[in-house]
């Protein structure tokens, strides 16, 4: 399950070619997207290879995992705008192609059952993309989190806004609510790869890994999952048992 990589750009680099070998024997693909610190060198990465390799990608859909309930996907720190500057724009994929949670929603519950159905109807997600909070929230699946939720409204824990407050000039400016797909829906994806790098998400994997599946550490839930990789570089490893770990390069 636990796989090292020299560094995070190695991580990068495989799972961008694992992810482009994945369209190219299927083009209608439907990919779950992160966002975060992680993925921004996994998106350079893809970017990069395309651009050496060039790939149609005109049956590529993506759902993406979260959305800040409050903010315009104007916004500089909404995940709609973090999408199209690391990888939609540059993709040049077309709006329809494109899924995120609507974060100014007027009838949340509405929209989180659509988001959900919408994915169902589309097939199911082929391979979902995930990072991790240093409290084990997936998406924004905080803990404590029933394993069987599909999309939902939820307040974000002060961890959450504390780690993410790095992002907003003050704290006041953190939202206090997202819309995260649930942990049913990432669980129902085909095949599912976490990454986590750094010393800050040592404990996290630690826990993790001595965590047997509880809704009190949300990515155990990826326990109960048969096709689950979690890469990490060896800071984020630091604390696992050696005979945990596989390394590739
Ligand atoms: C973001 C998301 C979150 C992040 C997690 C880690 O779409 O779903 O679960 O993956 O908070 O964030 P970073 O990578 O910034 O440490």
């Amino acid at each position: 399950m636990f796989y090292v990589f020299s560094s995070p750009a190695a991580i990068a680099e495989h799972l961008s070619q694992q992810l482009l070998e994945h369209i190219r024997n299927q083009p209608a693909t439907t990919l779950g997207l992160a966002t975060g610190s992680t993925m921004e060198p996994v998106y350079a990465a893809l970017l990069k290879q395309i651009a050496q390799d060039p790939i149609d990608l005109s049956q590529l859909t993506t759902y993406n995992l979260d959305e800040y309930i409050g903010l315009p996907a104007s916004h500089p720190q909404s995940y709609n705008h973090y999408m199209h500057h690391h990888l939609f724009d540059a993709l040049g994929l077309k709006a329809a192609q494109t899924h995120l949670p609507n974060g100014l929603c007027t009838d949340c519950d509405h929209e989180c059952h659509d988001y959900s159905a919408a994915i169902a109807q589309a097939g199911g997600l082929d391979f979902q993309l995930l990072g991790v909070g240093s409290n084990g929230h997936i998406g924004f699946n905080e803990p404590g989190t029933a394993f069987d939720s599909r999309t939902h409204v939820v307040e974000l824990s002060e961890t959450t806004r504390i780690d993410n407050g790095r992002f907003f000039d003050s704290m006041d400016e953190v939202p206090t609510h997202a819309i995260t797909l649930g942990i049913r829906d990432i669980l129902d994806a085909k095949e599912i790869v976490l990454v986590a790098t750094g010393e800050h998400k040592a404990a996290t994997m630690d826990l993790l890994y001595r965590t047997p599946a509880d809704p009190q550490m949300p990515a155990s839930a990826l326990k109960l999952h048969a096709n689950v990789r979690i890469y990490l570089d060896p800071a984020a490893a630091s604390r696992l048992p050696e005979e945990a770990l596989y390394y590739v390069d």
